[in-house]
């Protein structure tokens, strides 16, 4: 199926796996306090990033963040620390798609891994103009990711009653 908007990119179904992403980052001394963990803005950013690529991946267009559910920092992590941050597309509605990514931080000295964080955060796929795109739909293959993508349609849900919250108290 092509794509009304911008006929050169596909609409075609694309599996969960298709977006699947890792980003791996070393966390330098730039990126921590003063007490030499790493900043929680840091992580933020990388989040984003990470989420992104796997918005790019699934939608093959430009993505802007919409938004990013809330943000638990589980363990801390050190200058040195090896930090792994796994994105896939959870669920693509219209132009929106639900990206989950977990954080995990290597260390690589003791053999340890240990999960940091997890968010969920939306992307939405623009246009070189900033024209809203459809995405393609996904294909959840693996039960885990059956699982993710009946999750992502309740958190919409959530989401939406959210918004329209906020939208009545701004009036
Ligand atoms: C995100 C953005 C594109 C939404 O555009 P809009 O015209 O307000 O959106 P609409 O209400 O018509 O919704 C469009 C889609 O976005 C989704 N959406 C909008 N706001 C959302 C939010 N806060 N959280 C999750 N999804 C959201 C809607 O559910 C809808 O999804 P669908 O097309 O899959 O059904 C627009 O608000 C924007 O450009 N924001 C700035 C993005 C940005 O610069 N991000 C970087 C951070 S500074």
């Amino acid at each position: 199926m092509v794509n009304p908007a911008s006929p050169k990119i596909s609409l075609a179904p694309r599996t969960t796996a298709e977006s699947r992403s890792d980003m791996t980052e070393i966390v330098l001394p730039n990126d921590t306090n003063p007490l030499r963990k790493l900043l929680g803005g840091r992580l933020m950013h990388w989040i984003d990033m990470a989420g992104a690529l796997a918005a790019h991946r699934h939608a093959r267009a430009y993505v802007v963040t919409a938004s990013v559910d809330h943000l638990d920092f589980f363990v801390s992590c050190r200058v040195g620390d090896v930090v792994v941050l796994r994105s896939q597309v959870n669920r693509a509605f219209n132009t929106s798609m639900e990206v989950g990514v977990k954080v995990f931080v290597e260390d690589y000295i003791e053999h340890t891994v240990r999960h940091v964080s997890s968010a969920y955060l939306t992307f939405v796929a623009v246009d070189a103009e900033g024209k809203r795109q459809r995405v393609p739909p996904i294909v959840p293959e693996t039960p885990d990711d059956q699982r993710r993508y009946e999750d992502a349609a309740r958190r919409r849900s959530i989401r939406e009653a959210e918004r329209d919250l906020q939208k009545q108290a701004r009036g």
